[in-house]
């Protein structure tokens, strides 16, 4: 067996708990370290994986550990450029939850201390492994439906008002906006199908509805982001963000830099929680209709007709085991490959910095007036280090 490795997590409760699915000791991967600033974070953590483990509300303690390999960062989004950049400097092997950071140049400073150190740096974009995401990449690598040319994303986000408007989420200074938050995911995806980045960009979106809710949580608190069913309709939602400066509607447009096209529409106050994609190519469409493993199915259409709603194939997507449809798990497992050099990682830092890119040049359309913007390229050295690492560049 290889080398056993021990990894640290920062930002031990909350998403964190990824971390916990590398724990394998018979595997040889032992989750041995936590940081928190939340000490009843660090108390669940230490009931999870024993009294042995070591635990500290100041991360830099973990990043000094010289038997640490690697560390996942699963801290709040305006958190990850300061600590990615800082483990790298460590030496140790980074997974970083996305958004990458919450500006384009806070990207770039970790991609270039990645290119500059030769670090290990890989991306937690857990879509990129999303049973009915690796479907539709691989119908289109087959050709199923020619060259893409367009691709849409619709985002219904049922439980926006219960993640995203209750604490750091809904401030612009913390977030920029919920176009880096949540829909990094989909641009990510959208670049990924269609195979190229997005230059320019458009958007319209405001803040249309939890601005009407009076009932806010005292600024000491730190706000109950937890999801419930019961809080239905969305605006009878209660203890909000004293702060809520992003959009809950967004609908942006992309050119990319292969002259294809693609656009992305988010809202969330949606009484359902899924997304459906559509890919035309120059032969035929895809589009999924559910997007969980053993409830979804991706339809091909490649004969012209008015209207076929069953399509003129059908592929259900299988049961999996995990969290985030089987996602999680398989996305922890990658990137223990490629810290141990087993494996080119799917997901990749350049294309988590250009969702991020998109996300911000839109959001910077929506708040002036919807003018284009154009998406600045990524540092050459950082392009070059990474099409070496990375099984897609
Ligand atoms: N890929 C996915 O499917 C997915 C899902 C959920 C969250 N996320 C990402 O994970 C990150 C964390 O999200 P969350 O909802 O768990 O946030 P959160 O607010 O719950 O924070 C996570 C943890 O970080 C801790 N923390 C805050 N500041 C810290 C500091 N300075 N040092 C150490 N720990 C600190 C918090 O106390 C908390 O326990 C975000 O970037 C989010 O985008 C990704």
């Amino acid at each position: 067996m290889s080398k056993e490795l021990q990894i640290g997590v920062i930002g031990a409760g909350g998403r964190g708990g990824i971390a916990q699915l590398a724990h394998s000791p018979d595997d040889g991967v032992r989750l041995t370290a936590g940081a928190d600033t939340d000490l009843s974070a660090l108390e669940k953590f230490r009931q999870k994986m024993g009294s042995d483990v070591y635990t500290t509300s100041d991360y830099r303690e973990i990043l000094a550990k010289p038997e640490i390999d690697a560390v996942f960062i699963t801290t709040p989004d305006f958190l990850h450029e300061e600590h990615a950049i800082a483990a790298l400097e460590a030496g140790k092997a980074v997974y970083l939850e996305k958004p990458m950071a919450i500006t384009i140049e806070g990207c770039d400073r970790i991609l270039e201390a990645a290119a500059r150190l030769k670090g290990k740096l890989y991306l937690g974009h857990n879509m990129r492994h999303f049973p009915m995401v690796l479907k539709m990449k691989e119908l289109i690598s087959k050709g199923a439906i020619g060259k893409p040319m367009v691709g849409w994303c619709r985002h219904f986000v049922c439980y926006g008002g219960d993640a995203y408007f209750k604490d750091w989420h809904a401030e612009r200074a913390k977030s920029t906006g919920l176009l880096l938050q949540k829909a990094a995911h989909d641009i990510d995806i959208l670049h990924w199908l269609m195979g190229g980045y997005t230059t320019r960009v458009t958007a319209m979106g405001a803040l249309t509805l939890y601005d009407r809710i009076t009932d806010r949580h005292d600024p000491a608190e730190r706000g109950d982001a937890s999801w419930h069913n019961e809080n239905w309709p969305p605006l009878s939602q209660v203890g909000l963000n004293p702060v809520i400066d992003v959009e809950d509607v967004s609908m942006m447009l992309m050119r990319l830099d292969n002259g294809t096209h693609a656009s992305y529409q988010q809202c969330h106050y949606a009484p359902d929680g899924w997304r459906n994609y559509t890919i035309i190519g120059e032969a035929g469409r895809i589009e999924n209709f559910g997007d969980l493993p053993g409830e979804s199915v991706v339809r091909l259409w490649d004969k012209k007709v008015l209207y076929k709603a069953e399509g003129d194939a059908e592929f259900p997507i299988p049961e999996v085991e995990g969290t985030h449809g089987g996602a999680d798990p398989s996305i922890v497992a990658e990137f223990i490959a490629y810290v141990r050099g087993e494996a080119k990682p799917t997901t990749s830092p350049i294309g988590a910095r250009f969702s991020v890119a998109a996300g911000v040049k839109a959001t910077e359309s929506i708040r002036d007036n919807s003018n284009p913007k154009d998406v600045p390229p990524a540092p050459a050295e950082a392009r070059d280090w990474f099409d070496r690492e990375t099984a897609h560049g």
